[in-house]
C-alpha cells in the first residue's frame, strides 16, 4: 500500500515501517534545532565554556573590512564583518549572487577592487565549490602525500573518518570515486588541515538525504571541538539551519549587482532570506522537519504578517532568546574592545606624565 508523500518521508527519516515492523536504519534522521536536545545541550554548554576561554584570549574575534569586486560586468559588496573561532557562519543566496566570490576573497585567491581596504592574512584551509582532481593514486595516497599524518589520529578517525565512511574507500583511486565519494574526501582533506578557518563552498553538493544531515552533524561537532571558525557556502536550507551559527545573506541582482550583509544571528538573518524568496517554514510536528508552508495559506499568511518566515513556533522564543544572547555578547565585545583602545591610547599619556616627574 503506497504511503502519503508526508507520510512516505517521514517514514525514511524514522529509519522504520510502521506497517511492516521493519526497521531499515539503526538510527532515526532528525531536525530538532540545537539547543532542544539533552546532546544539544552539552554542547550549548560546551560552547558557552569555550567563549568564555575565546573572551579571554586577546584575539578572540576576527575582522575583515568593507570590500567589493568587480569581475567583468558583476560587481558585489561585501559589509565588512566579524566573527569568532567556533563560529560556523553559513552564506546563502541565489545563484551567481557572489557566495564563491567572496569565499575567494578570504581565502587571498581574489584580491578585492583597488581602493577596498586589505584583508588581514588568513590561515585557511579551503575546500572549492568544483573539484576536479588530477592526482593519480589511491585516496590512501592522497591524504598521505595531502596531510602527512593529521588525519591519523584517533581523534580523528572517531569524529570525521568513520561516520564519513572513508576508511572503506581509501585503496580506491581518486580518479575513478563517484561525485558524492569525491565530496567526501574533499571534506576530509579541508577538516584535517591545520588552520584557524574553514571556507567551505557547497559541501552538500552531490550527497544524498542521508550524507548531507551526517556530514553536516560532523562537520559542526568537528568545527566546534577544534576551537576553528568556518564559512560555509550551503544551498540546502535544512543543512544550513544546522550549521549556522551566524548567517550571511546574498542580495541584489545576480551576475549583475549584488551585496552581502555582515554576519548576523541566525533568526534574523534566516528571516532576512527567507522574506526575499517570499516563503515561509513551519515544523513537522514528529520529526521537526522544516516544511514550506503553501503560499497564501493561512499559516503562510499568519506568519508573513508577524514576520515570522522563519518556522520554529516552540522552538521560536528559544531561538530568540539566543539571539538576544548573542547580541548581548556582541555589544559587551564591543564595549570591551572600545576600552582596550581607550587604554592603549592613555597608556602613553601616563608614560610621558611619568617621565616628567
Ligand atoms: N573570473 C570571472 N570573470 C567574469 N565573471 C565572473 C568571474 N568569476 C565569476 N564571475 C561571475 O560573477 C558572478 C558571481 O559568481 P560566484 O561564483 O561568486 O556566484 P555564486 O554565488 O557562488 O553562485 P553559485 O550559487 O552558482 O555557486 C557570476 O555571475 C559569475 O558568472
Ligand atoms: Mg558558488
Amino acid at each position: 500500500m503506497p504511503f502519503s508523500v508526508r507520510e512516505g518521508i517521514n517514514i525514511f527519516l524514522a529509519g522504520f515501517v510502521p506497517t511492516e515492523n521493519m526497521r531499515f536504519r539503526d538510527f532515526e534522521l532528525s531536525f530538532k534545532v540545537k539547543g532542544d536536545s539533552a546532546e544539544e545541550q552539552d554542547e550549548k554548554k560546551k560552547k558557552k565554556d569555550e567563549d568564555d576561554d575565546a573572551k579571554k584570549a586577546k584575539s578572540a574575534y576576527y575582522l575583515y573590512p568593507e570590500m567589493t569586486k568587480t569581475l567583468g560586468p558583476f560587481k558585489l559588496k561585501v559589509m565588512p564583518g566579524r566573527f569568532a573561532p567556533s563560529e560556523c557562519v553559513v552564506m546563502l543566496g541565489q545563484n551567481g549572487t557572489g557566495k564563491t566570490t567572496m569565499i575567494k576573497m578570504l581565502a587571498g585567491l581574489l584580491q578585492p577592487d583597488e581602493g577596498s581596504e586589505k584583508l588581514p592574512v588568513l590561515n585557511i584551509s579551503y575546500k572549492p565549490q568544483t573539484i576536479a582532481p588530477k592526482f593519480e593514486g589511491t585516496v590512501q595516497m592522497l591524504f598521505n602525500l595531502k596531510l602527512q599524518e593529521t588525519w591519523q589520529s584517533s581523534l580523528f578517525k572517531t569524529e570525521v573518518l568513520m561516520p564519513l565512511n572513508i576508511e572503506g574507500l581509501l585503496d580506491n583511486e581518486v580518479q575513478n570515486l563517484s561525485g558524492g565519494e569525491l565530496q567526501r574526501v574533499a571534506i576530509v582533506l579541508a577538516l584535517a588541515k591545520p588552520c584557524d578557518i574553514y571556507l567551505i563552498d557547497e559541501p552538500s553538493a552531490y550527497l544524498d538525504s542521508e550524507q548531507r544531515v551526517i556530514v553536516s552533524k560532523v562537520m559542526k561537532r568537528w568545527i566546534m571541538s577544534s576551537k576553528r571558525a568556518a564559512f560555509v557556502v550551503e544551498h540546502d536550507f535544512i543543512m544550513a539551519t544546522y550549521l549556522a551559527d551566524k548567517v550571511i545573506v546574498f542580495d541584489g541582482t545576480p551576475a549583475l549587482d549584488t551585496f552581502c550583509t555582515s554576519p548576523e544571528s541566525l533568526v534574523t538573518g534566516m528571516n532576512r532570506f527567507l522574506k526575499m524568496l517570499e516563503i515561509t517554514f513551519r515544523r513537522d510536528p514528529s520529526n521537526f522537519r522544516p516544511r514550506i508552508n503553501k503560499g497564501d495559506s493561512q499559516k503562510d499568511q499568519e506568519q508573513k504578517a508577524c514576520g515570522n518566515y522563519f518556522l520554529m513556533e516552540e522552538s521560536l522564543s528559544k531561538l530568540k532568546k539566543k539571539d538576544q544572547m548573542t547580541k548581548d555578547k556582541e555589544e559587551e565585545e564591543e564595549k570591551e574592545e572600545a576600552a582596550a583602545v581607550e587604554e592603549e591610547e592613555e597608556a602613553p599619556k601616563k608614560k610621558k606624565k611619568k617621565g616628567k616627574k
